[in-house]
């Protein structure tokens, strides 16, 4: 019998001659024959690590053939075991390496896959985060009151729901006046409303604080009114200037001044005479305008503050005098930004709003 020489290169069981050793010898080496090139090449075929390891029982496990195979030695003469045993090893040591060589190439195609499955591609442009921004009516609020302050002009505030005192008697506005109609006006209790302007603050301010005074409000007014023009909240700009000797040339230099920093320096302005209880004289102030192809645009109402509101504030009227003005900020900023319809800056459609 021929011994099987060198390791790693199992002898081929037709080495022996045919006739030699036992029958369970023979038997043994042709099934060896028989089943171990299959089962390497089997392992070469197996797609993913799972079903080599299926495979790898098949072959190595408790019940796998080549332990099938070992157990059968004990079969084997004294002088057998040894040729068989060596010969068994040899071929589990192919088997290993073939099980091993696949186990190598599916795991480096594993992590092939991986990465380039998480491959980031960092030359492509960045998704920009969406940064939200102050509404049309709050930039246009900020630009006006920066403007004013820019003059001198102090902040001051009002309360939104304002005694029928403030908002009308004070000013001026007598208890029959239209104004006043239940129809424009939003009563809440008793004798108080949803201030319909912000001129009830000239009464606040002139009675908070001792001339000479500069002072502004913004906010929020309401009027039982809408359509694509009126809206039944809207914003309106107060200012306020009292002073020993106010003349309406403070009034329009004032008033001029705001105009050109807000529309720029080329706008055109003309003071119309018109009447507002509260003011004596009273104006309502036009700009020249593209909006309306060069044509007169109203864009404020202002005037003298009346006698009989600044006795209303306790100021005597022979010693103080001011102007006043209130303008709509929703028509400023329409105008400014070309909107035709008021309820859109309400209507909070962020296909609208994110054009500003
Ligand atoms: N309060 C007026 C309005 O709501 C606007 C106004 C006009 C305010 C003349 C003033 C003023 O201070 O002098 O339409």
């Amino acid at each position: 019998m021929t011994t099987p020489e060198g390791s790693g290169t199992p002898t081929s069981p037709t080495l022996t001659p045919a006739g030699e050793g036992s029958p369970e010898l023979l038997a043994l080496l042709a099934e060896i024959a028989a089943k171990v090139p299959p089962a390497c090449e089997r392992f070469a075929e197996a797609k993913d690590l799972a079903q080599l390891e299926e495979f790898r029982i098949e072959v190595l496990g408790k019940k796998g053939v080549l332990t099938e195979m070992n157990a059968r030695m004990g079969a084997l003469t004294p002088t057998e075991k040894p040729i068989a045993g060596k010969l068994l090893n040899n071929h589990k040591a192919q088997v290993i390496h073939a099980l091993n060589a696949r186990k190598d190439a599916l795991e480096a195609a594993a992590l092939a896959n991986s990465l380039q499955a998480e491959s980031v591609d960092v030359t492509l442009p960045g998704v920009r985060p969406r940064s939200g921004h102050l509404h049309p009516i709050t930039q246009t609020t900020l630009e006006i009151v920066k403007i004013f302050q820019g003059m001198g002009f102090r902040v001051e505030s009002g309360p939104e729901i304002e005694t029928e005192w403030f908002n009308f008697e004070a000013l001026n506005v007598p208890a029959d006046h239209p104004a006043r109609d239940m129809q424009d006006t939003f009563y809440t209790e008793r004798n108080c409303v949803l201030r319909t302007h912000t001129s009830p603050t000239q009464l606040r301010s002139m009675m908070r604080i001792a001339p000479p005074l500069a002072v502004i409000t913004t906010g929020r007014v309401f009027r039982c009114d809408s359509d694509a023009t009126h809206s039944p909240m809207f914003h309106q700009m107060e200012g306020l200037y009292i002073d020993r000797k106010v003349s309406m040339a403070h009034l329009k230099g004032v008033l001029n001044e705001f105009i050109r920093a807000y529309y720029g320096p080329n706008i055109k302005t003309r003071f119309r005479p018109s009447f507002f209880p509260f003011t004596e004289p009273s104006a309502e102030l036009d700009i020249q305008s593209d909006v309306v192809r060069g044509g007169w645009m109203e864009v404020l109402g202002c005037g003298m503050v009346h006698p009989t509101v600044l006795r209303n504030a306790g100021l005597d009227p022979a010693e103080w005098s001011g102007f006043a003005f209130g303008l709509g900020i929703d028509r400023l900023a329409m105008i400014k930004y070309g909107i035709n319809d008021i309820r859109l800056l309400t209507e909070n459609d962020m296909r609208f709003l994110r054009q500003f």
